[in-house]
């Protein structure tokens, strides 16, 4: 078993708002492993971004607060360290590429400076003609052509694909032990969507790093992630290695999930349109049902569900499922 470097415990994050408070996270559970991604996935709303900013201790307070749980690296509760303590993680150690790259450069410095600015605050060792020329390394290696260009323009000069690979870069700078990717290729066209998550591939075999990888695209995840965690309502309803999620999905809801995932026809050779999506609406965090969250939509629905909450409990092996009538094999 390769070895844990990141354990997430039964981690509650709550907001205070205008119609009262509610649970955006309740009680989630997992562990990133060193070399190894977990995908976390789940449909708008379901507690991905959150579970993230809590891991990085930005969640605004107020209107948000950690509740509850445990996020124990290198032996360390992070919601009880420093602020200054958790400064020097964040960057350093854990690293995230933000759902919105777009907001996250600043459009007034170069790319370089940006770039540079994370080395002196991560690497005070590296001269600052050591700095410029890790600069240009990093372009490099996130796959940037002429980077020895690149490094004076703007983010308005680059293309979208291409600033997407400068966060990454920026993320990388400090070779961080875990590296929290939300949804990085969202806003990107399919083709750079491929070729982002292949370099991502690529620079966890080389550095070793622990990687979440959060997105609504269960795609995404059979391309990326060793395991992978199902959101929904704040909750994981399903975990499981990849292969037997894909193989033997359990939840009714990550049957939902897979069914629309658009699959490729081998007969007409082009991509099939989208199978069937999830009938019915998320319940809203303010009026829970008292049973199961995913009693209104799910198929395999009996009264037990709608009376009672299932717990996340294992099935085989690592396998865990939160459902009182999981699919049978
Ligand atoms: N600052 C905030 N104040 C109040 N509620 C918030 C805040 N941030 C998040 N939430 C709520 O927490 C819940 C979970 O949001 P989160 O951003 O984690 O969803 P997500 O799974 O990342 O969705 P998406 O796929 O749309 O990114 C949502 O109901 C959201 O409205
Ligand atoms: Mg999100």
């Amino acid at each position: 078993m390769s070895q844990k470097i990141l354990e997430v415990k039964d981690l509650v994050v709550e907001f205070n708002t205008d119609r009262g408070k509610i649970t955006a996270v309740n009680g989630v559970t997992f562990d990133v492993h060193k070399g190894r991604s977990i995908g976390i996935v789940g449909e708008s709303g379901s507690g991905k971004s959150v579970s993230a900013l809590a891991i990085m201790r930005l969640i605004p307070n107020p209107p948000g607060r950690i509740a509850g749980g445990t996020i124990k690296f290198n032996g360390e509760n992070l919601p009880d360290i420093q602020m200054d303590e958790m400064r020097r993680v964040r960057g350093n150690k854990i690293a995230m590429i933000f759902q919105e790259p777009m907001t996250s450069l600043n459009p007034v410095f170069t790319v370089g400076n940006q770039i540079e600015e994370v080395l002196e605050l991560h690497q005070t060792e590296l001269s600052p003609k050591e700095r410029k020329e890790k600069t240009i390394d990093m372009l490099r290696l996130v796959g940037i052509p002429s980077p020895e260009q690149r490094v004076k323009e703007y983010p308005h000069q680059l293309s979208g694909g291409m600033r997407q690979r400068v966060m990454i870069a920026i993320a990388l700078s400090c070779e961080p032990d875990i590296l929290i990717a939300d949804e990085p290729t969202t806003a990107l066209d399919v083709t750079i969507q491929a070729q982002i998550l292949e370099l991502m591939n690529k620079l966890q075999r080389e550095l070793g790093m622990g990687i979440i990888m959060i997105t609504h695209d269960l795609g995404v995840v059979a391309e990326t992630c060793d395991e992978v965690a199902v959101m929904y309502c704040g909750q994981i309803v399903e975990r499981a290695d990849v292969d037997t999620l894909f193989k033997y999905p359990k939840h009714p809801y990550t049957k939902g999930l897979m069914e629309s995932i658009p699959a490729f026809d081998s007969t007409s050779g082009k991509k099939k349109e989208k199978l069937t999506t999830i009938e019915g609406m998320v319940p809203s965090l303010f009026d829970l049902p008292a049973g199961c969250n995913f009693y209104n939509r799910c198929v395999s629905a009996s009264d037990r569900c709608r009376e009672s909450e299932p717990k996340l409990s294992p099935v085989e092996g690592s396998h865990e499922v939160s459902c009182f009538n999981p699919l049978s094999l």
